[in-house]
């Protein structure tokens, strides 16, 4: 194997939700060097536009590659739903995965009757891609979704459970199930289609009951890559545990701090290396 296979893997989000994927590449690839770069002077990107969206990955994808990558996993959904197409179009050289896709093949292994709730940003849920991925493998599937953009600010905040969280992921989720809850229309499973979300994944457990299986796109998406790599002879020859590196656009000391909700591993303020992006086309 040669050695430009122990070149890092770029992981991108808008902020530290995208840790939740970093933990599972972590676990499936223990020996990939990893740079996680997370946009923290943008986000949130839910609530912006498709253009703005579209540049701000691109300029993500080009400050990565200034550290020789060798994949890119785009580890927001919203970047993922809105930009993975023109990137992988205007990128052929490089391996570059999404989370939405990875999130519906999980989900149409998941359910059972081919009702599927898919909750995201503004910007996700608009573009509509969850739906298009599920319907693309599951043609007579329901898919109905709910913009949760509230939830990114409470993972954030570390407000993962309690009365408080529990209310508001209620009255979040009516919409979806106060209507499909009975009957022949109910939703049996339930993507997370938001990488911030897994942290209120208790919360929302409570609240849409034991009859709904919530769906998480990590481990799939880690999964997916690791096949990715193997197939295209990426896979890194390292024997040893890997290194993570971390680059944030804005305020390292309060990534270092908001990771915790995130990450299963220590991220103290030395390894975070602040960069400026802007300026990339
Ligand atoms: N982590 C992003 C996602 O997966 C959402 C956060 C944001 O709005 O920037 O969609």
């Amino acid at each position: 194997m040669s050695s430009s296979n122990n070149r890092p893997i770029g992981l991108f989000d808008s902020g530290v939700g995208g840790l939740t994927v970093l933990n599972a590449v972590r676990k499936a690839l223990p020996n990939e060097n990893l740079i996680y770069l997370g946009d923290t002077a943008r986000v949130p990107y839910g609530t912006k536009s498709s253009l703005s969206i579209t540049r701000y990955a691109e300029q993500a994808l080009k400050a990565l590659l200034r550290y020789d990558i060798k994949a890119l996993v785009i580890a927001c959904n919203t970047a993922s739903a809105v930009a993975l197409d023109t990137l992988i179009a205007k990128y052929p050289e490089l391996l570059v995965l999404g989370v939405v896709e990875p999130g519906a093949e999980a989900a149409v292994n998941m359910t059972k009757k081919g009702h599927i709730g898919v909750i995201a940003t503004e910007s996700t849920v608009n573009n509509q891609a969850y739906q298009k991925a599920i319907l693309s493998r599951m043609p007579e599937a329901i898919v109905k979704s709910a913009a949760c953009s509230l939830f990114v600010a409470l993972a954030e905040e570390g407000w993962h459970d309690g009365e408080l969280v529990d209310a508001i992921v209620k009255r979040s989720l009516s919409g979806l199930f106060d209507h499909y809850r009975h009957g022949e229309d109910m939703l049996d499973t339930l993507v997370l289609g938001c990488t911030h979300f897994p942290a209120l994944k208790s919360s929302i457990a409570n609240v849409v009951g034991d009859k709904v299986s919530l769906v998480d796109s990590a481990e799939t998406s880690a999964t997916q890559l690791k096949m990715q790599l193997s197939k295209t002879n990426l896979l890194s020859s390292e024997e040893n545990a890997g290194r993570v590196r971390f680059l944030v656009t804005d305020g390292p000391s309060r990534f270092a701090r908001v990771a915790k909700n995130f990450y299963s591993e220590a991220v103290d303020v030395d390894q975070i290396e602040l960069i400026d992006i802007q300026h990339f086309g």
